[in-house]
């Protein structure tokens, strides 16, 4: 537990070390990390001028809500999905087998492991998707409201300023999509299904980093780091 706790800080180190840019070493975690947030704006001001100098503008307040927006988004979300995989994966013997059969199998030459030496690892990639199915990270409503005029959502008229949210819970776990055993934490189920299962099962666990333009910004990297981190621990630690 010692080793997930430490690796959780760290991630949270290395997330608040990509924004203010200085070295890890210098950087002492807190749970209260609020002094934070002037340096963070600064931060993001700073990445938002170099970055597009002409179109962009990021003022004052701006940059102190969109700061700690990054820290918390790109966290939080990715430490409890590492959490949960790591604990689907050495509480099932059967999956942990596999695991590391296949980490064995893969012969891994990196001092770290690789992003592509990660991607390279289809059962290792299943229990991610199937972890975070089947214990999503981030379960909040995230509702958002019908514009003026309102809307036809599947020829159902929908009234203006209605909020539209989605129970997540009920989405990863439906047997429709996901097979009778949709309850039980099986990663195989994403190397068996058919192309067309296979789609539709990717739809609806991709719901957990959202949908269309409020989709999460972070979403590449929170994969880059979970395939890399459980990539790393399941050849080190595990
Ligand atoms: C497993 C990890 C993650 C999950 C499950 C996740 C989930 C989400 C979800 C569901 C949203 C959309 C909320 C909405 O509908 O309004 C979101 C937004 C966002 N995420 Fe993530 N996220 C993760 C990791 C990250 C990382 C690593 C970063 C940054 C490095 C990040 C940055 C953001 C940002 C900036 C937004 C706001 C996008 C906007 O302005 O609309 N996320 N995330």
């Amino acid at each position: 537990m010692a080793i997930f706790i430490g690796l959780a800080e760290d991630m949270i180190a290395f997330n608040i070390q990509r924004c203010l840019c200085v070295p890890l070493a210098h950087i002492s975690i807190s749970s209260d990390y609020q002094f934070l947030i002037p340096y963070l704006a600064l931060c993001v001001r700073g990445s938002y001028s170099a970055h597009s100098p002409d179109q962009l503008r990021i003022i004052g307040e701006q940059s102190e809500i969109e700061a700690p927006l990054q820290v918390i988004a790109g966290t939080d979300t990715t430490v409890a999905s590492f959490r949960s995989v790591s604990m689907y994966i050495i509480s099932n013997p059967r999956v942990y087998a596999k695991v590391q059969a296949e980490i064995d199998a893969a012969q891994l030459t990196s001092s770290i492991v690789t992003d592509a030496e990660a991607r390279n690892l289809p059962y290792l990639q299943a229990c991610i998707k199937e972890g975070m199915r089947i214990f999503p990270p981030v379960t909040g409503l995230f509702s958002k409201r019908v514009p003026v005029g309102g809307d036809t959502i599947h020829g159902k008229l929908i009234p203006e300023g209605t909020e539209i949210a989605y129970a997540a819970w009920d989405f990863y776990k439906d047997p429709k999509v996901f097979g009778p055993d949709a309850e039980i934490f099986r990663p195989e189920r994403w190397l068996e299904a058919s192309d067309e299962q296979l789609a539709a099962m990717t739809r609806v666990t991709d719901l957990v980093f959202g949908y269309g333009k409020y989709q999460c910004l972070g979403k590449p990297i929170a994969l880059l780091e979970l395939g890399k981190a459980l990539g790393e621990v399941s050849t080190n630690c595990f």
